[in-house]
């Protein structure tokens, strides 16, 4: 093979590649309409999901400081094979939605109620930050660690979520960090410091 014909047949490669990936923004494509988990019929009830009825009906009187609700292919099957899902999260005053990443989607985010303060860091290590007003959306790119905080001391905020996979997956770092079972040794010198340190933020995650 000449030196040409291997360059051409290189690049050919190359850019057979990158359309691939090109098309592969959301999850794959499935070759049916939906995807039925039983066999045999099924009605309008399987594309419903009431799930989040209890955002608008009567409010919890003691809620947790800051709760998710989630309407992925797991809560909602007829999501499978759609590359969509849907989260509400729900802050008291005072609380944070702490780093984390959805692997498989970007996020848009919808602020319904109060306001927020959103952030998150590019794969150079800058950090965007924004200050979301009710009303506002936000979007946090695929893959890149995010948080939110209500900062308000008094007011409640809700927003709403939308993904781009049907499974967007959550890696919470805290817990991914120092709720598994890494060794004490490694996190210590991944963090510059000592075992003890390392055991102390430990123990603010064991239930
Ligand atoms: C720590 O991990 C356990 C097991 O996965 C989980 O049940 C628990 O909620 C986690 N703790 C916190 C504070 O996230």
């Amino acid at each position: 093979m000449s030196p040409s014909t291997l360059k051409v047949l290189l690049s050919f490669i190359i850019y057979t590649f990158t359309l691939v990936n090109i098309s592969r923004a959301g999850d794959p494509d499935i070759l049916t309409d939906f995807i039925s988990p039983i066999t045999g019929p099924i009605d309008a009830n399987f594309f419903t999901y009431t799930g989040f009825r209890v955002l608008v009906g009567p409010q919890n009187p003691s809620p947790p400081p800051f709760k998710v609700l989630k309407a992925t292919m797991i809560e909602f099957p007829s999501l499978n094979g759609q590359s969509v899902s849907y989260a509400s999260l729900q802050f008291q005053p005072k609380s944070i939605n702490p780093p984390h990443i959805h692997p498989r989607s970007a996020e848009l985010l919808f602020l319904v109620q109060g306001s927020l303060q959103v952030g998150f860091v590019d794969t150079t290590n800058k950090l965007f930050t924004q200050t979301l007003s009710t009303g506002d959306l936000f979007v946090f790119p695929k893959g890149l660690v995010h948080f939110q905080l209500n900062a308000d001391d008094k007011a409640p905020a809700v927003a709403i979520s939308a993904f781009g996979s049907a499974n967007a997956g959550t890696i919470s770092l805290p817990n991914t960090l120092f709720n598994t079972s890494i060794s004490d040794n490694v996190l210590a010198l991944a963090f510059k410091t000592d075992v003890s340190t390392i055991q102390n933020l430990k123990k603010g995650f064991s239930t």
